[in-house]
């Protein structure tokens, strides 16, 4: 940060689970930013829970000066719930953001500033002096009414959710972990929407990349915009075989274990994940980071095993496709799960399924060995 723009967000060690189902081991930041020219403008609020600290971090950076705007990009709560204590706080602000904002604004906190606001849409702009504004609209990253802010002077972008990430730390070591987690987690749907900020962001040079969540960006900015691109147009960030696999005696677990020890020593790198017992959250980003996929569950009540139902569900809401699948089924009667997993990915587009597959009927046999053998097999011939 300088003498012009500051860091004046808050930390989060508090919350179970972000958005009411992300887990947070390392915590959240809520960012927000203070942009200090002739005018003074504060870009977003924080989470209801830290309105009074958050208060205490703008007056302070402040310095006895008054705030002119309160640009709010985003209106999700975990950004605009603090919106109606700034705008008490400082009686002579000015909103400034979307149209679609302002009708989110007055339905959460019952007001939408019409005497107090200016609405900005595309390519709309708001001087501060030597700082000068840009408006891009940014539609479903993550809802409907995201703008990002383009700073033409320090070349700054007030990103919105946009290369944020789970994880309350500053620091941009291991980036790629929480914030594709979190990516996937929160804006995988989106990926056209996403496609589409790139090529608008695309002429405009940055130094900054300034997110409401996550260490402000500051070097090597390409690593991060060639990973939005890719996680974007749904392309494999890396080779490898994420197994995902429900068991409820165990041999199904054996299965999946067995395949990821033969691929593994075939020198292929593998994310093996429990989907009853690890975080739903981090197998799906590992589904679409890695080219391949192997799903293995049992057949249930005529049909699958619902953590596995979930997982699937999961992967094709957020257009899963681009990607090689393979099955591994268990039923001790009539079963279908092979059958149910791949009938669900029938609208998903450019995914190729392996012809070996393995069928256990209760427990692995040997002849599974051998079917378990070759799906490793075909796996990396693919
Ligand atoms: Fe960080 Fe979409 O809210």
């Amino acid at each position: 940060m300088n003498e012009t723009l500051k860091l004046i967000g808050v930390t989060d060690t508090q919350t179970d689970l972000f958005e009411g189902q992300y887990v947070v081991p390392e915590g959240m930041r809520y960012n927000s930013y203070l942009l200090i020219d002739k005018k003074t403008a504060v870009f977003d609020t924080v989470d209801g829970s830290f309105t009074n600290e958050w208060l205490g971090n703008v007056e302070k950076a402040l310095d006895g000066k008054t705030p002119d705007y309160l640009v709010v990009l985003h209106l999700e709560p975990d950004h605009s719930a603090s919106i109606t204590a700034f705008m008490q706080k400082y009686p002579s602000a000015t909103v400034v953001s979307s149209q679609k904002a302002f009708a989110m604004m007055k339905n959460y906190y019952g007001d939408e500033y019409e005497n107090r606001r200016i609405v900005v849409s595309e390519g709309s702009a708001l001087s501060l002096g030597s700082h000068e504004i840009t408006f891009v609209a940014a539609p479903m990253v993550h809802w409907p009414e995201v703008m990002l802010a383009y700073e033409t002077t320090e070349k700054l972008l007030f990103s919105a959710d946009a290369f944020g990430k789970f994880g309350a730390t500053c620091s941009v070591d291991d980036w790629a972990c929480e914030a594709r987690r979190y990516y996937f987690g929160i804006v995988g749907k989106y990926g056209a929407q996403v496609q589409s900020l790139l090529k608008k962001l695309a002429d405009k040079p940055i130094n900054a990349i300034l997110p409401l969540h996550g260490p402000i960006l500051t070097e090597n900015l390409g690593y991060y915009v060639d990973l939005y691109d890719k996680w974007s147009a749904y392309k494999a960030e890396n080779e490898g075989v994420t197994i995902a696999y429900t068991s409820v005696y165990g041999h199904t677990k054996q299965a999946a274990e067995k395949l990821a020890e033969e691929l593994t020593a075939k020198g292929e790198t593998v994310a093996l994940h429990d989907l009853a017992r690890g975080d739903m959250a981090e197998a799906v980003e590992d589904a679409f980071r890695y080219d391949r996929l192997v799903l293995a569950t049992t057949t249930y009540n005529g049909d699958i095993f619902p953590f596995m139902r979930t997982f699937i569900d999961a992967l094709t809401e957020r257009n899963y496709q681009n990607r090689t699948i393979g099955f591994i089924e268990n039923g001790s009667w009539a079963s279908t799960a092979a059958k149910v997993m791949k009938g669900m990915f029938e609208k998903s587009k450019n995914i190729t399924f392996t012809t070996a597959n393995v069928k256990i009927t209760s427990a692995v046999s040997q002849e599974n060995l051998k079917e378990i053998s070759a799906l490793a097999e075909e796996l990396q011939t693919r």
